[in-house]
């Protein structure tokens, strides 16, 4: 903890997120305190605030709550995050998939569709775009117009260019003839504007939904072949980890995959049900 930080005592933030949980849809009631704690320091410090003032803030306006709550959860994601699992996905996994009539996939923890770009980037390498259907979901609404939209800062993401590099370089069967398909194929980069605009083709093609992994099902009603969900159960507990591991087993086919962050793996009674290969998980 910094020394500007606030000491949150966990019978105080346990507190609070009753609170949050009876006057607001949101239940943060299973995740993991520790990251909880950091987020809240944060939101204290920049509102000049403690604990209770900070309650008593969110009761009275409900636009503040929404605020608070947003920004309760971490939505850091870039391009390729995690080069290693994209080259697995694009070796292994994917490629399961060629004989396959149609794809099913659903980012779980979309936010800000950067996961999603990349997915939707290395299956047309692969030729597989066109019978993909695609699927994201988040929590928070206002990643989700930034996914849907496709634009993003290129100061923020610049250094994430050479993640597509790293992973675009050896693709098997690739339909571009001529080595690596250039990024330009799917974004433009626009340096003096400060700008990364997803192309339309891509834009256009993922249904996205406001689902909240805690209280929803699966709202999109469909099963999937691959489910990716990282970076998101490592802020839940282990009760809530298993309810979710529960929610993807229930909607993969047989034989479907869940990919997970990786720092995080499957843990408790559902290791029986999935068999691992580095951070993918076929349903058994
Ligand atoms: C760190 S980001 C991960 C984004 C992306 N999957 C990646 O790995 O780059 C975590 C995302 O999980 C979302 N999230 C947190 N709690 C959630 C919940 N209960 N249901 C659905 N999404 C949730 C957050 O809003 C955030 O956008």
């Amino acid at each position: 903890m910094s020394p500007s930080e606030q000491e949150i005592r966990d019978e105080d933030l346990k507190d609070f997120l009753l609170t949050i949980k009876r006057h607001s849809p949101y239940d943060f009631t299973e995740y993991s305190l520790k990251s909880l704690k950091r987020r809240l320091s944060k939101i204290l410090l920049e509102n000049k605030l403690n604990l209770s003032q900070l309650e008593k803030e969110i009761l009275h306006n409900t636009d503040f709550m929404e605020k608070v709550v947003k920004s309760i959860t971490v939505n850091t994601t870039e391009l390729f995050r995690d080069p290693q699992t994209w080259m697995h996905l694009r070796d292994e996994i994917l490629p399961k998939f060629a004989s396959s009539k149609k794809i099913n996939i659903w980012h779980a923890g979309c936010s800000t569709g950067q996961e999603v770009y990349s997915m939707m980037i290395l299956l047309e390498e692969l030729g597989l775009l066109e019978k993909s259907e695609v699927f994201a979901s988040d929590i928070n609404s206002d990643v989700l117009e930034t996914a849907r939209a496709g634009r993003y800062k290129f100061r923020f993401n610049q250094a994430y260019i050479e993640n597509y590099n790293l992973v675009m370089e050896h693709v098997p069967d690739k339909t571009s003839q001529h080595g690596k398909a250039h990024h330009e194929k799917f974004f433009t980069v626009d340096k003096v504007a400060d700008v990364i605009q997803m192309k339309p083709f891509l834009t256009e093609k993922p249904v996205y939904k406001k689902i909240d992994l805690v209280k929803d099902e699966n709202l999109f009603h469909v099963k999937f072949d691959l489910i990716v969900c990282r970076n998101v159960i490592i802020y839940f507990n282990y009760e809530l980890q298993n309810k979710v591991f529960n929610l993807f087993y229930n909607n993969l086919y047989e034989d479907g995959c869940l990919v997970l962050g990786v720092h995080e793996s499957i843990l408790g009674p559902f290791t029986a049900n999935f068999s691992k290969k580095k951070q993918a998980y076929f349903k058994k």
